[in-house]
């Protein structure tokens, strides 16, 4: 499918996947993709096999697309580079973005394998996709309390818990330290990641209603006693896989479609 094809299906809303998530897209029904290779201005994965590439599905009959793969702040992309994707979404006229991650849980409540919308964040990247202008953007909320609503909604219907809270995006790409964690519980965290933060600064930049929401895959370091590793994240990502289409499904269903489309 062409580009050109993509920016005519006009999509009302986008989701990006975060890593490991990528079953996601299959589950819901592809209906035509288009390789990150073939959008200019994307940035070209450094790892081979790993471009990552812009499927469209159907939720509810409207279409919606999704971004499998991302880049990240800590492969040593400018914060800018790593927001391309969004500006390409909001080219084709995508008002609404569900940004979707995985990290680890600081939350004694909020258990790995389970699920937990962003209320807010805290960017402790050092970056942001607007530095070079005076771009003040208001940034009071971020994540749309009526997308969350919408969220809240779709996991009560499903009968699948659903934390709310904030997200501490940090630049790695090691672990944490487990001072640092403490320092981010201290800072009121309630989830840590690498990602999501400048894309949901750039969406907001633009205009997008943004919802955000982890994959809550381990413990954060010190609270769990083993060491954390990369396999740990991507396979709890994997089991809540169906859960995560059941969500995506049920709340994009409303957003595409419901009352909540009325608004925007
Ligand atoms: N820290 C940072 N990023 C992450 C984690 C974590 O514990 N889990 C998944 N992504």
């Amino acid at each position: 499918m062409s580009l050109a094809a993509i920016r005519k299906a006009k999509p009302a809303a986008a989701v990006v996947l975060g890593s490991g998530l990528g079953a996601v897209a299959e589950a819901l029904g592809i209906e035509a993709q288009v390789g990150y290779g073939e959008v200019p201005g994307l940035p070209v994965s450094r790892v081979p096999g790993h471009a990552g590439k812009f499927v469209l599905v159907r939720v509810g009959g409207r279409p919606v697309l999704i971004a499998q793969g991302r880049s990240h702040l800590y492969e040593g992309l400018p914060a800018r580079e790593v927001t391309a994707g969004i500006r390409f979404l909001a080219e084709t006229g995508v008002k609404r973005l569900v940004l979707t991650n995985a990290a680890g849980t600081l939350n004694a409540g909020a258990a790995p394998g389970g699920f937990m919308l962003l209320s807010d964040h805290i960017n402790l990247t050092g970056a942001t996709p607007l530095l070079g202008g005076p771009h003040f953007h208001d940034m009071s909320e971020v994540y749309s309390a009526r997308l969350r609503g919408v969220f809240h909604a779709a996991a009560v219907r499903l009968g699948i818990t659903m934390h709310e809270g904030v997200y501490a995006a940090m630049l790695g790409p090691q672990y944490e330290t487990p001072a640092e964690i403490r320092m981010l519980r201290t800072l009121g965290a309630d989830a840590v990641g690498m990602s999501t933060v400048p894309e949901a600064i750039e969406a907001r930049a633009l205009g997008m209603e943004v919802a955000g929401l982890s994959i809550l895959t381990n413990w954060a370091a010190g609270i769990q006693t083993h060491a954390l590793s990369h396999a740990e994240v991507v396979d709890t990502g994997r089991a809540v896989i169906g859960d995560l289409t059941r969500l995506l499904q049920s709340a994009l269903g409303e957003i595409v479609t419901g009352d909540a489309d009325a608004s925007v």
